[in-house]
């Protein structure tokens, strides 16, 4: 998704511009671009990586000490110099950037062309300039309400205004927007890494707030151009949980740092054997609760599946897993006294923040398990459980995956007890196992050996296949989805019960398949479905807890991880199939940390 970054401050603006867009690259993007306010606004802007347009400014050197910058991941026109960011609006009255999609833009821009507006991009982005230009009453605040009045979708919007030489304006709605307070200058960026070099005290901007920023002030206003207090929040995190600490990649470094994340998340949530959570549900709401949706996307989404075996059976109520994109449009039989459970390790994915939003509009008690602070999810949820696994740069998910399972253990945990299915001795020796899984983490972080030779073998593949059962299922998505999003490898979870419904004829000698078989009571099962896929040629890997005996007769290889009970397993599998992801790509020599076309956080439809 885009980035974006603003300066005011007494030290040259581009260079600032350019390391805090380097360090939104995580977020996705395929141009990027600033705008310095010196003499004039100089505006320089390139196609493709932050080098291409460092060459740029080093070229232009535009001089000034306030500006803009942005990294546009493309929605509307092509990713090119045109249709990157910032645009200037025809009079030069205002030059911006904007991260979001304006819904109603076309019917906005054939009112602008009528009213004798030229456009030179074809982006949505362009119309917001061209519309501050034609509404300009010499207020930048006064008219940046009236333009938000007039934009329909999500944005978050910088931008330096004619008139006002030593001042960023913003605002925002569902797309994010932070404001970073610094000592005689201030930030403006998209999220927290981007200004942790210069400081961690941050204002997050609300939706529909409008914001000036000069090198000593941060002010805020309503949609009534009313002022308001900007309560200043410290970040608790480090510039090392943003920096790659000697790993050749952010995604290894995650891997690696799973066992903290996991400890870091689930420790606070266990006390004495008892569980505290950091909100309170209704009286008696978890007591009498009859239906638990989860709702999120991607790797979010395989969470909520997994969640969903072990919520069924610890606290035998029916959990619904839905995508998000599918969940907003499908008129979900959704209300009051129902439990609707978000995951989102950015916090800003817009198809689960609306899901959230219908979810609440229909009476259901809406809670989110979210990795970045503040994020607008976890600010407009009901309750939140933060994962600390610390800033994720990787676009492929890891130890925020690992940390939401901590979370969704222990709710599961805290809900079986509060329907008395769970005794205190149970619920003490339950958490007492989900307080050992770091340390167990860490011994399957062993696999990294034989994931590394094996990978080998299956970056010569097009086609992979992750089969497994019960809990081991979901776990099979979350496999297939890791490899393919940064290898570009074809790849397909499934049921292994279901294989032989179709998809086995697709099994052809030497195609690989990875057979996660770490459930006793399907254990056997499991043993006949490798036998099936075997027979037809297949290379099969299987993942088993330590201990397992006759895998080696039936496989070709095997990744042994330790043992833990049934329902906390997927902590432990989920470490060989995100290795193997790993050093494939790295075998492929592919761009781990930033995969083709994809974007951290997907903040738009
Ligand atoms: C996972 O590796 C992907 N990057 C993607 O599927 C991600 O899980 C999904 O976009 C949801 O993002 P969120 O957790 O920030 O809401």
């Amino acid at each position: 998704m885009c980035g974006i970054v603003g300066f005011v401050g007494e030290n040259e603006a581009a260079p600032i511009l350019i390391e805090g867009l380097r360090r939104l690259e995580y977020r996705g993007y395929d141009s990027a671009g600033i705008a310095v306010k010196g003499e004039s606004v100089t505006v320089v802007k390139e196609k493709g990586r932050i080098d291409n347009l460092k060459s740029c400014v080093d070229d232009v050197n535009p001089k000034g000490t306030v500006g803009i910058g942005h990294t546009r991941w493309a929605t509307h026109g092509a990713p090119d110099r045109i249709n990157a960011h910032p645009h200037k609006s025809m009079n030069d009255i205002v030059t911006l950037v904007h991260n979001g999609i304006i819904e109603n833009y076309i019917e906005l821009k054939n009112d602008l062309i009528k009213k004798g507006y030229e456009f030179k991009s074809q982006t949505d982005t362009e119309v917001i300039a061209q519309l501050f230009d034609s509404l300009f009453d010499g207020d930048a605040i006064s008219t940046l309400i009236k333009v938000a009045q007039k934009l329909e979708g999500s944005y978050a919007v910088a931008m330096l205004v004619k008139g006002y030489d030593d001042k960023v304006f913003a605002m925002k709605k569902d797309s994010p927007m932070i404001v970073g307070k610094g000592d005689g200058q201030n930030y403006l960026a998209s999220d927290i890494p981007a200004i942790l070099p210069y400081t961690r005290d941050c204002y997050i901007v609300n939706d529909g707030e409008f914001i000036e920023i000069s090198k000593d002030e941060i002010k805020v206003f309503d949609k009534n151009g009313n002022p308001k207090n900007a309560e200043i929040k410290t970040i608790d995190l480090s510039i090392e949980s943003a920096e790659k600490c000697g790993y050749d990649f952010f995604m290894a470094k995650e891997i690696f740092e799973q066992p903290k994340a996991v400890k870091d998340t689930v420790s606070p949530l266990i006390k004495d054997g008892k569980i505290v959570l950091p909100f309170e549900f209704p009286e008696n709401f978890i007591k009498e609760l009859k239906r638990i949706y989860i709702v999120a996307c991607g790797s979010a989404y395989h969470v909520g599946m997994t969640a969903k075996y072990i919520i069924e059976d610890m606290v035998r109520v029916p959990v619904t897993v839905d995508i998000a994109s599918e969940f907003r449009y499908r008129n979900p039989i959704i209300g009051k006294g129902d439990l609707c459970i978000f995951v989102s390790q950015s916090g800003e994915t817009a198809d689960t923040l609306a899901s959230l939003r219908e979810a609440k509009a229909r009476g259901a008690f809406t809670m989110s398990i979210v990795n970045v602070l503040f994020s607008t999810i976890a600010r407009d949820s009901d309750g939140v459980i933060y994962t600390n696994a610390g800033a994720e740069i990787a676009v492929a998910t890891t130890k925020a995956f690992s940390a939401q399972l901590g979370v969704a253990y222990v709710l599961s945990a805290y809900m079986a007890h509060e329907k008395e299915l769970m005794s205190d001795a149970e619920l003490k020796s339950f958490t007492d196992e989900i307080l050992a899984l770091p340390e167990k983490i860490k011994t399957a972080l062993d696999t990294d050996a034989i994931t590394e030779r094996l990978s080998k073998h299956i970056a010569t593949k097009e086609h992979m296949f992750f089969i497994g059962r019960g809990i081991d299922y979901p776990l099979c998505l979350e496999g297939s989805l890791k490899l393919k999003e940064i290898s570009y490898i074809h790849c397909e979870g499934y049921g292994a019960g279901e294989l032989k419904h179709g998809t086995i004829s697709l099994i052809e000698p030497g195609t690989v398949v990875a057979a996660v078989a770490t459930d006793d009571e399907l254990y056997g099962k499991m043993v006949s479905n490798i036998k099936e896929v075997h027979a037809r040629g297949a290379f099969v890997i299987a993942v088993v807890k330590e201990g397992t005996k006759g895998i080696e007769e039936i496989a070709d290889e095997v990744i042994y991880i330790p043992k833990a009970p049934k329902n906390l397993m997927p902590s432990l599998t989920v470490i060989p199939l995100q290795l193997l992801a790993y050093h494939t790509t790295v075998a492929k020599g592919l761009d781990v940390d930033k995969p083709r076309n994809l974007a951290k956080s997907v903040t738009v439809e």
